[in-house]
């Protein structure tokens, strides 16, 4: 199977409820207003196109040669400033508009202040998946964004700062909130303010490098009880199955360890996604597979055979090894 047909198989299992990542099907604040700006500049613009290739049919069926009319060029007018004057002020007319009514949307998505309510998350951005950490909560996942829905009585948007690990990546949900990149030694913000539970899928939008198109990031928006509870979860410490134990041992005296956290072990690596709640999440490798017992030891075995740009190595493990590294993994809830 080729990447991207990994990466649709994974979305497909994964975001049951999901639906396409389409700016024109809001279900978020900011959304609403760029899809209105959006609806805006198409407008215009398709009055123009109207009027342009109205004319131009115009003057086609009109002008065209007759038969019997004889081959040669009508007459060519030079120099009307009044034809000039209008075909040029009223296109800068027009930008100004447009230039004036976009400033103004940007404006309110980019003042919005953060009311007390608001969930605070950071995504750090990594060649090829996303750190998201919510410091007021004490939780740390990877590449599945869970966030609670808003309603007018009592506002939870959630508020991001965007940071990155290595190179520009680039934010983007479409149907919750605009595009905003992430750049190295530089902080962004976006914000969110969804009305719908749901499973919403958006994806790196800015070439990152070899797999750019295998940086998929998923966000569940939950009713706000559900997302209580999913906060408890992720703040509890890792349950691994005592059954696990050679699992266990081998993943501590490993170099797993060194990139990847799982709270209550030993590894507190953080170049690699924070490991301790590990089958919360739908898909591995940030979308490139769906998160199974069976995908995930295809992973371990061999990472590069799944998303070859991968930065985790392949471990050379015995089979028996992956298998009970695998069993462990599987365990932590
Ligand atoms: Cu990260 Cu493209």
């Amino acid at each position: 199977m080729s990447g991207l047909t990994v990466a649709r198989v994974a979305l497909a299992g994964a975001a049951d409820r999901a639906s396409t990542p389409n700016m024109f099907a809001p279900v978020s604040t900011p959304a609403f207003m760029i899809r209105e700006v959006a609806f805006f500049v198409i407008g215009v613009s398709a009055v123009i196109f109207v009027i342009v290739a109205g004319l131009a049919v115009f003057a086609f069926v009109r002008f065209r040669r007759r038969p019997g009319e004889p081959d040669v060029e009508p007459p060519q007018v030079y120099g009307s400033t009044r034809i000039e004057l209008a075909w040029t002020v009223v296109p800068f007319l027009i930008v100004v508009v447009l230039f004036l009514v976009t400033t103004r949307y940007i404006w309110g998505i980019e003042r919005r202040p953060q009311p007390a309510g608001a969930v605070e998350v950071t995504v750090v951005g990594h060649q090829w998946w996303w750190e998201i950490r919510y410091p007021k909560l004490g939780i740390v996942t990877a590449n599945e964004l869970h966030v609670p829905v808003s309603d007018g009585a009592s506002p939870t948007p959630t508020f991001i700062l965007l940071e990155s690990a290595d190179v520009i990546h680039s934010f983007w949900v479409p149907q919750l909130a605009g595009k905003v990149d992430l750049i190295p030694r530089q902080t962004n913000r976006v914000w969110m303010e969804p009305f719908a539970a749901g499973v919403y899928v958006g994806q790196c939008a800015e070439y990152c490098g070899l797999e750019h198109a295998l940086m998929l990031l998923t966000v569940v928006v939950h009713p706000k009880a559900e997302f209580d509870r999913w906060v408890a979860d992720q703040q509890a410490p890792a349950r691994a199955d005592p059954a696990a134990r050679r699992g266990r041992e081998l993943f501590v005296s490993l170099a797993c360890i060194s990139c990847h956290t799982i709270r209550g072990t030993p590894a507190n690596g953080v170049f690699g996604p924070d490991l301790t709640h590990l089958m919360s999440r739908r898909t591995i490798a940030a979308g490139a597979a769906a998160n199974t017992p069976k995908d995930l030891r295809a992973w371990l075995d061999n990472p590069s055979a799944m998303k070859r740009g991968a930065l985790m190595p392949a471990m050379k493990l015995s089979g028996e090894d992956v298998d009970d590294l695998a069993s462990y993994l599987a365990t932590l809830q």
